[in-house]
């Protein structure tokens, strides 16, 4: 295989031969010497090519943004790396003109950088996050694995929505122009791809239970589409979501599940991601001096993460909660009342203000949430749980999962979800039910804590946001 920069500085065999293909960040030459960095994205780290005996041909057509393969002899180095590479011969790959190539060196926005998303991955900023989003989602399998859950694939069309919010992109090769009517006028999806109505999942919950029925400790990691119109820095039209689903699960498992699962796959992230989350770290430290004092967070990044990593998160009820944030001096832009969902300003209030640290909410109204939770004896509650982390809010959405074949069918109905529509769902609460309890992850949103970025559109590589997918 090809040796990569980051083998390279590891290896620091002063003497050896080796050659190198990657992006040039910036070049400086005087008279005799040209300087030149280079980055291939396997490391936040660049090379330095010292080049005395290249032709100015070639070196005039190394410019930032240029694609050049370097072949030479590693030597040591003053400078910051402990070894740089003499080139004894370049070729030009690919070309980048100077007075074009968008990403010159010098500092740009993130608002630029998301409308050149084609070349943002070759910033430091974005190839760092992009390795750490990497490195998440393989730890993240590591995790599961290595616990006894199985990896199931559950569909990305369906014809359900198992939220029930109505958020749902439409799946169709009808033509829009010609659309086939039945006896009452109404579109025909008999004739549609599927024979009836389909959408892209906004879950894939309900599928990862049927997995549960039969395996006990599943897992699904795939993509999630919602379409809901709201242009936040926390939601995405297409995002990644990690569903665990347990049999034999009540709440307090599923809640000790998600505290120990985080806490893994940060801890994984310190370990080894150490360059970048310090190169994030101090990017972030740069431009909280910008910000006035009262907005500044109190730790840095690297003490953050540490700080979840080893302190048990806060475990609440919704009304307890609801308790603390009527009692509290802050001034909500919402109201706070018991049956109301809480708005961000509340949870970010709990975690960030009163309790300091991730915390637990549980046993929300059942009005306020989804129709498969477990109803309480209480008859006013359903037993879910709701994770909220500092800068963040809700990172987890769960809960037990009502498996009452008469309680589940009635609350399907009462929220206008027929009982054919879900009927595979329903009768594996009349096969061999069993308590059982999962939880939902939103990916992005753990890429947004662990790089300290506040963005969402900033941790996936090609965003898809209302009115926004160009790339
Ligand atoms: O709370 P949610 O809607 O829960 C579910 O979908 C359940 N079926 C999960 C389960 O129990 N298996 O979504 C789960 C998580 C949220 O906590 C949030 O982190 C993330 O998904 N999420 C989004 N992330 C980005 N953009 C959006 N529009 C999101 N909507 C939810
Ligand atoms: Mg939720």
């Amino acid at each position: 295989m090809k040796m990569n920069i980051k083998q390279l500085l590891e290896q620091k065999s002063i003497g050896t031969q080796a050659t190198i293909s990657a992006w040039v960040r910036t070049k400086r030459q005087s008279k005799n010497v040209a300087f030149i960095n280079l980055n291939d994205g396997s490391t936040i780290h660049n090379l330095q090519v010292v080049a005395e005996t290249i032709e100015e041909a070639i070196l005039a057509k190394i410019n930032t943004g240029a694609c050049i393969k370097v072949e030479g002899n590693i030597v040591e180095s003053s400078g910051q790396q402990a070894i740089e590479l003499n080139a004894e011969k370049i070729t030009i790959l690919g070309e980048a003109d100077p007075e074009k190539y968008p990403l010159q060196p010098k500092k740009h926005s993130l608002e630029f950088l998301r409308e050149i998303a084609h070349l943002r991955p070759r910033t430091q900023t974005f190839s760092a996050i992009f390795r750490i989003r990497h490195a998440l989602a393989f730890a993240i399998h590591q995790y599961f694995n290595d616990n006894g859950f199985f990896y199931l694939h559950t569909p990305i069309i369906t014809a359900s929505d198992a939220e029930g919010a109505g958020e749902m992109f439409r799946v169709t090769t009808l033509d829009l122009n010609k659309l086939p009517k039945d006896e009452n006028n109404n579109i025909n999806y008999k004739e549609d791809f599927f024979g009836k109505e389909t959408n892209l999942t906004v879950s894939g919950q309900l599928e990862g239970e049927l997995g549960a029925m039969a395996l006990s400790k599943i897992y699904t990691f795939g993509p999630t589409f919602r379409a809901e119109n709201s242009n936040t820095s926390r939601h995405l039209a297409e995002f990644w979501m990690i569903e665990p689903e347990v049999a034999f699960y009540e709440l307090e498992d599923n809640m000790a599940l998600a505290e120990d699962f985080l806490k893994y796959v940060i801890a994984y992230a310190l370990k080894n991601c150490k360059d970048d989350l310090e190169f994030l770290e101090k990017r972030l430290l740069e431009e909280e001096k910008s910000k006035p004092q009262n907005e500044r967070s109190e730790l840095a990044l690297l003490d953050k993460l540490n700080f979840v990593v080893s302190n048990d998160f806060e475990k609440l009820t919704y009304t307890n909660a609801v308790e603390i944030l009527k009692n509290a001096k802050k001034k909500f832009q919402y109201p706070v009342d018991w049956g109301t969902d809480l708005q961000s300003e509340h949870e970010r209030y709990l975690v960030e203000k009163h309790f300091q640290k991730p915390v637990i909410l549980t046993d929300y109204p059942t009005e306020i949430k989804a129709f498969y939770m477990k109803q309480s004896e209480d008859g006013k509650t359903v037993r879910a749980m709701d994770v909220l982390f500092p800068g963040i809010g809700e990172i987890i959405g769960g809960s037990q999962r009502e498996d009452n074949f008469e309680k589940l069918k009635n609350r399907a109905a009462q929220v206008g979800i027929h009982a054919e529509q879900i009927w595979w769902y329903l009768e594996t609460r009349q096969f061999g039910a069993c308590p059982h309890a999962g939880f939902g992850l939103g990916f992005e949103r753990l890429v947004l804590f662990v790089t300290g970025m506040t963005n969402i559109r900033d941790v996936i590589p090609f965003p898809r946001t209302p009115k926004s997918a160009e790339f």
